[in-house]
């Protein structure tokens, strides 16, 4: 593959994905992205101009997606809507970019016959039970809980109607919650971390006993790439890398971390219809594509991450006051 398609290629994962292919592969890359307020030029700034093209616009808009379609040998496809809390806010472009977007570029490469990787999301299978000893795995059934990952379980549906009926050449990967650099502060963990630089105490929805399943966004993108190079067609592949933490262990050790009390947060109004618990089971790709994780140690991980969000305050702080404002009125 010599010319790849990333849509989202501006937004937190998307980014990390585009380094990990200039890095790795000897691709060019065409980013599509529409740059809404969750979008980061600077992500690409500083990559090889002669290898990464950025154009702006829309998925959802089949004009700009066709010819972009046509020249790439395969699409990698992130951009969407991505954050619970504002879907809660509006559904409407979560309907819109994740629903109509999607399938505007599977017409495309239905059109053109171009290998396409839909990245997804494991909150299409709804929630587990804190104790339960079962963990998500590409047979669980799709039962999405707020308008985001409904929006996503539907894009993912589309693309198995596409494969079907259509024949068209795609796989789809439902991955864990992911951290690292680039990614908003709206956030969990950017959240917090920048709200301890700022002298504000972390916070927590309901008693913070919700549990995610973190993987290194870093890891995110090798999964990609290898099921893109590796991946059989047609089938879905779930990306997890064992991370879970509750929230509250997360906030207590990234406190730790900075130097301050173990506990200094705030419990505060509790998400509706929030998602108790997440958990991944990616033996399949594991066993078949022979991928693992490299960032297994979540704490060092965490640790990279807040000197990150310290190193480039630059980046962030332009978002804070908006950010906090917008949750202040949700009681959060
Ligand atoms: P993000 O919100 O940081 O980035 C999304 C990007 O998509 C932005 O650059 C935005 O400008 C772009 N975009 C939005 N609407 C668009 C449109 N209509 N046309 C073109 N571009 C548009 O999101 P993220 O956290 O990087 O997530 C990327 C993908 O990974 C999403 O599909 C998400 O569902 C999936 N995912 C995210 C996580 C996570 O933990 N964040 C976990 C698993 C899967
Ligand atoms: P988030 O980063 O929004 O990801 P997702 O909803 O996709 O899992 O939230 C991660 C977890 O953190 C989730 O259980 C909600 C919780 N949370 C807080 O406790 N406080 C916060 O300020 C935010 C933004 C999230």
């Amino acid at each position: 593959m010599s010319k790849i398609l990333v849509t989202g290629g501006a937004g937190f994962i998307g980014s990390n994905f585009v380094h990990h292919l200039v890095e790795r592969t000897d691709a060019d890359v065409t980013v599509l992205d529409k740059l809404t307020y969750a979008a980061s030029r600077e992500a690409l700034d500083v990559l090889p101009a002669e290898r990464v093209t950025l154009v702006v616009g829309d998925i959802a808009d089949a004009d700009v997606v066709d010819p972009l379609v046509a020249e790439a040998d395969a699409v990698v496809h992130f951009a969407a809507e991505s954050h619970n809390d504002n879907s809660l806010d509006d559904p409407s472009p979560f309907v819109q970019t994740n629903l109509v977007g999607t399938f505007t570029l599977l017409e495309a490469v239905r059109r053109h016959g171009t290998r396409f990787h839909h990245v997804s999301t494991d909150e299409v299978y709804g929630d587990l039970a804190l104790d339960d000893p079962q963990r998500f795995t590409e047979t669980t059934p799709y039962n999405p809980s707020s308008p985001y990952s409904s929006t996503k379980a539907g894009s993912d549906l589309l693309v198995r109607a596409w494969v079907r009926s259509f024949g068209v050449a795609a796989t789809i990967s439902n991955c864990s919650n992911n951290y690292g650099p680039f990614q908003h502060i709206e956030k969990f963990i950017p959240r917090q971390i920048t709200n301890v630089l700022d002298g504000r105490r972390p916070r927590l929805y309901g008693q913070g006993t919700n549990v995610r399943d973190w993987i290194h966004t870093a890891d995110h993108s090798s999964a990609v790439l290898t099921i893109l190079e590796r991946g059989r067609v047609g089938e879905t592949y779930l990306i997890g890398a064992d991370g879970e933490e509750s929230n509250r262990d997360v906030v207590e050790t990234l406190l730790e971390l900075m130097g301050q009390p173990s506990d200094a947060y705030d419990l505060v109004t509790d998400r509706p219809g929030h998602d108790l618990r997440y958990a991944i089971d990616s033996s399949k790709l594991r066993a078949e594509l022979g991928w693992e994780p490299r960032f297994t140690d979540f704490r060092s991980g965490l640790a990279a991450t807040i000197d990150w969000y310290r190193d480039n305050e630059a980046w962030w702080r332009p978002h804070k006051e908006t950010v906090e404002a917008r949750y202040a009125e949700a009681g959060q």
